[in-house]
């Protein structure tokens, strides 16, 4: 077996998972949540986005709630649109933000309202913008193994927007599986042809589990080489554009399995579960993670730190 002996995980609970919940947190809860993942060792977490609040009512606020949170030790990113959201962005002192390009021209519209060379135009300037600034930007591409109006998706696609973000100036590029469809070898397959045209340690990857895959693909990419994961604690959100699609896959099952593996992330699975726990209580939900359903179940169960 070949996997990495270290893993970062970026936390997308915060923006990812809250901007599909039915409620929506203040931004005092919203900041408490990400101090309490600050707390549980994630030291990147995308604590929210700066897109047009009548598309995610979620998210709006999310000034208040960066304005709150605690900077010790975190990396604390958010998502922007345009340059407008990167303004209000570096207002709110964003450390880092991120770029939503989609492999999927129906997507694309139906979640920015723009072509994807369009989107790209965009991003070009907001990247630069956002590097006079000394901010460096992430890029998603969304609908990497299936987009949830055109169906099957070319892996030449997804290589040719992961390409572009890379050559504008992006550090990182995300591979997200928006609506959570794809399996192993599909994942792998797609690493393989995205790692001829980006290092491995700048693929980060971006599983929804709708079907359950989640963290069989994350394993099958591990051992492609991938050290950077993107998960939501609890398992909560899903897309607001992706209709019927599950949220990220759950933060405590990924650092359970990288644990057991004795793969390094110095998170305490302990005090996640707990900002978990905190989350899905404001949510009014329970969680979608089974580790945390098991740890639960189980409370007298000794946890891995
Ligand atoms: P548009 O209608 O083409 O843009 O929307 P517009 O420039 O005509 O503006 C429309 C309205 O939005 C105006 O307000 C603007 O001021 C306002 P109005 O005059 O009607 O009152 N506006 C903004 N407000 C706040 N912040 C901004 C901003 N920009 C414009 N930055 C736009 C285009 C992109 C703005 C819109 O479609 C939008 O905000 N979409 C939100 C998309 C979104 O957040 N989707 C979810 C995240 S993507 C995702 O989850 C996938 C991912 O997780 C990876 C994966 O899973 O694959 C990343
Ligand atoms: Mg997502």
């Amino acid at each position: 077996m070949n996997v990495p002996s270290r893993v970062c995980i970026v936390e997308v609970g915060p923006r990812d998972g809250l901007q599909n919940e039915k409620l929506t947190l203040s931004p005092q809860v919203r900041a408490e949540f990400i101090n309490r993942l600050a707390a549980a060792g994630i030291r990147r977490i995308e604590g929210g986005s700066f897109v047009s609040p009548t598309a995610v009512p979620q998210m709006a606020h999310t000034d208040e709630t960066f304005a709150l949170v605690s900077r010790q030790n975190l990396r604390l990113s958010a998502l922007v649109p345009n340059l407008r959201g990167l303004a209000d962005a570096l207002s709110a002192g964003a450390d880092e933000i991120a770029v939503f390009a989609a492999a999927s021209e129906t997507f694309s519209k139906r979640n920015i309202n723009c072509s994807i060379d369009e989107s790209l135009e965009r991003y070009a300037k907001v990247v630069a913008e956002a590097r006079r600034y000394g901010v460096m930007t992430r890029g998603y591409v969304s609908c990497a193994l299936g987009c949830p109006y055109e169906g099957a998706v070319d892996y030449a696609r997804v290589v040719s927007v992961a390409s572009a973000l890379l050559d504008m100036g992006c550090f990182e590029i995300s591979l997200g599986d928006t609506i959570g469809v794809g399996t192993p070898l599909q994942a792998r397959r797609l690493v393989e042809r995205v790692a001829r045209v980006a290092p491995l340690d700048k693929i980060a990857v971006h599983f929804h589990d709708t079907y359950g895959q989640a963290l069989a693909n994350i394993f099958a990419c591990l051992e492609s080489g991938v050290c950077i994961i993107d998960s939501s604690v609890a398992g909560i959100g899903g897309c607001p554009f992706a209709p019927g699609s599950a949220g990220n896959v759950a933060t405590e099952d990924v650092v359970y399995m990288l644990q057991q593996m004795n793969v390094e992330t110095n998170i305490s699975l302990e005090r996640l579960i707990a900002a978990g726990a905190f989350a899905c209580a404001q949510l009014n939900r329970a969680p979608a993670s089974r580790v945390a359903l098991a740890y639960g179940a189980k409370s007298d169960q000794p946890v891995g730190a």
